[in-house]
């Protein structure tokens, strides 16, 4: 069953947070439907505008109807993740997302604000809601690039300001994490103190953490050990996904993790089986794999389980 991010957050608030997992195929929509029924836990599936451009966005589009009839069980909300103006009106128009992101954050505040305020009336018409982002995450988004010393922390009084003049649904802030397996140079880590100051200006109101991948050194050191080279990658502590949930973040939005998980199960299962060329015995072992990933991964998040929960408030 297809949901607004907004009935998401309002039965996670302050309890835990909805695991937002981005999907660009078959394989990975499969393994993660599967892992979020494994593990009874309501997800947000995510589309990049790369994810879209892809294949072709009505074929993914496609698998996620598909998905949503093979898995009747399943309670999720659509998204679009990191979108410009012209991509969140598309998405708007499909009439198939249930959640759109405007991501503004690379413009001064007041474009960031006038864009988002757009995005926010023609979503709202049609009853889809919007996220956006203030301050700067380092690393790669669709179509922003910033360097590790030009990210900038989200400020708790634009913060408040940004929130009551654009009327968006919620906020991406930028509290330390960036997008990426190369999150953490040296001892940094997420700024609660930030957090703590922006829920007291905005209380009980959804914020989300991007970039928010463990990138687990076992899976690192697997792919290194079959071929990869990924030196010093590094990501978020997800013990500390509870504590964020507290503070007001209700949404984490993870992408590199599952592509690790693919990178290992191919790498390995073709040094493995140099004779194979096979596609789907390794899909098969990555659906498992990534199916295993997501269910643990909601533990972390305090999502699992509360599948039966929300549908009892979905259905007052
Ligand atoms: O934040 C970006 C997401 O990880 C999506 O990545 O634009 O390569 O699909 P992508
Ligand atoms: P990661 O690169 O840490 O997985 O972040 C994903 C993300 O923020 C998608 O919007
Ligand atoms: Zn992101």
């Amino acid at each position: 069953m297809i949901v607004t991010t907004k009935e998401l957050f309002k039965a996670a608030y302050g309890k835990y947070a909805i695991g937002a997992y981005n999907i660009n195929n078959l394989e990975q929509c499969m393994g993660l439907f599967r892992g979020n029924i494994q593990s009874q836990a309501p997800f947000i599936v995510q589309l990049s505008k790369g994810a879209r451009a892809y294949t072709d966005k009505q074929m993914l589009e496609g698998i996620i109807r598909s998905a949503d009839q093979v898995f009747p069980e399943a309670v999720f909300a659509v998204h679009l993740d990191h979108g410009d103006e012209e991509t969140c009106m598309d998405c708007i128009n499909s009439g198939f997302y249930s959640s759109v992101m405007i991501d503004a954050s690379a413009e001064e505040f007041e474009e960031n604000i006038a864009i988002t305020k757009r995005v926010v009336d023609a979503a709202h018409a049609k009853g889809i809601v919007v996220e956006a982002e203030l301050g700067q995450l380092g690393g790669v988004e669709e179509h922003v690039v910033v360097s590790e010393a030009d990210a900038k922390l989200t400020d708790p009084d634009q913060a408040k300001e940004f929130v009551e003049r654009t009327g968006v649904d919620s906020l991406a802030c930028a509290i330390g994490t960036s997008h990426g397996a190369f999150k953490f140079s040296g001892t940094q880590g997420l700024h609660f103190d930030v957090l703590a100051e922006i829920q007291k200006r905005l209380p009980g109101f959804p914020l989300v953490m991007h970039g928010s991948s463990s990138v687990p050194q076992d899976e690192v050191a697997r792919i290194n050990a079959a071929g990869g080279k990924l030196l010093g990658a590094k990501g978020v502590d997800d013990t500390q996904f509870k504590k964020a949930a507290t503070l007001g973040v209700t949404k984490i939005n993870i992408d590199t993790d599952g592509r690790l998980v693919w990178c290992r199960v191919h790498r390995e299962h073709f040094k493995n089986h140099p004779e194979d060329f096979d596609l789907r015995p390794a899909g098969k072992v990555f659906m498992s794999e990534y199916a295993n990933f997501i269910a643990d991964k909601n533990q972390k998040l305090g999502s699992a389980g509360e599948l039966a929960n929300l549908r009892k408030l979905l259905a007052k």
